[in-house]
């Protein structure tokens, strides 16, 4: 995490939802290196338990299901409680599977937009009365919430309902002192999403050679787009969707699928 040294989160708190595996264990990684008191929560206690261990002094975790608000408003509730008002609130749960849509039953439909779009509502909805002022949210977006795909559906329509959650709340909550932008991961190497979407070497090349900087990201590539928009360096910067993706999007993102 060599990039983290640029910011300085000493005495933040910053709560990670989908935080304990992949970009968000990533990202909830490279706060505690910058020295914040993290949380983390997904659904599998032990996910919860194993991704602590990797976060330093204070960190504390959440076993939920983001469809689940109350659950989420619980332990947003506790975080705040036992560690002060949050000062940073990234929300990043999410399902994907490739699928024509002929095929995908309404609920498999339905599964995607509950955790992704619905999820996300939930995250927001219960950050609120627990954020410090000036506090930033960051909503983990994806190249589908501006980019049409085939078998990506459920996502495409997901996603772009979380950066138009994004858009209204930078609106609403401005006034409030609160900043909410969207990052858009890139293609990022060695992540379950990647896995599900280009699992053989052939569509893992075609990725890379699709992506203008012809490299697949890192973690810590959309961990320190999340510190940017986090710290005093982003203070101006409110409603946006960052994409950190080597331009990929820029380019016009196609699947191998
Ligand atoms: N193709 C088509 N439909 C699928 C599918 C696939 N690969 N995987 C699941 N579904 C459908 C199921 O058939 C079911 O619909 P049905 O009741 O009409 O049969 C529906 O989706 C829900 O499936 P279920 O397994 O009960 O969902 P879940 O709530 O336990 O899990 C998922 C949600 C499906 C999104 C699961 O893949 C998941 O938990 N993903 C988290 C990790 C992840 O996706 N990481 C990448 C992030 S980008
Ligand atoms: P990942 O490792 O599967 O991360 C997803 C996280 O969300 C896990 O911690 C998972 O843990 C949790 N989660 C899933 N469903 C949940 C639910 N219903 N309630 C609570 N937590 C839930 O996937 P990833 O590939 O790193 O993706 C992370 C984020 O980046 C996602 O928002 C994704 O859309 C976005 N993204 C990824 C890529 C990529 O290249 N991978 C590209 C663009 C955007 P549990 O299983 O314990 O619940």
């Amino acid at each position: 995490m060599t990039g983290t040294a640029t910011f300085d989160f000493t005495g933040k708190t910053v709560f990670v939802v989908g935080g304990t595996s992949g970009i968000n264990l990533g990202i909830a990684q490279a706060f505690a290196a910058a020295g914040a008191r993290v949380g983390v929560a997904s659904r599998k206690q032990d996910k919860v338990d194993a991704a602590v261990a990797t976060l330093g002094e204070g960190a504390l975790g959440y076993a939920f299901d983001v469809r689940n608000f109350e659950d989420v408003a619980a332990a947003l509730n506790d975080f705040a409680a036992q560690a002060g008002k949050i000062d940073v609130v990234i929300s990043g749960a999410a399902g994907n599977f490739p699928a024509p849509a002929v095929a995908l039953s309404p609920n498999g439909f339905k599964s995607v937009i509950d955790i992704d779009l619905m999820g996300t509502f939930h995250v927001m909805r219960a950050a609120h009365p627990n954020m410090a002022r000036p506090g930033a949210l960051i909503n983990i977006s994806a190249p589908q919430a501006v980019q049409a795909m085939p078998f990506q559906v459920h996502v495409c329509a997901a996603k772009a309902g979380v950066d138009m959650i994004t858009k209204c709340l930078a609106i609403e909550w401005a006034p409030d002192d609160l900043r909410v932008n969207s990052v858009i991961p890139g293609p990022i190497d060695g992540t379950e999403g990647m896995d599900r979407l280009a699992p053989t070497e052939k569509m893992r090349e075609k990725v890379v050679q699709s992506v203008p900087m012809k490299r697949m990201g890192n973690p810590e590539d959309v961990a320190l787009a999340c510190m940017f928009l986090a710290s005093d360096a982003g203070r101006y910067v409110n409603g946006q969707i960052l994409a950190a993706d080597g331009g990929w999007v820029a380019g016009g993102v196609t699947l191998p699928m």
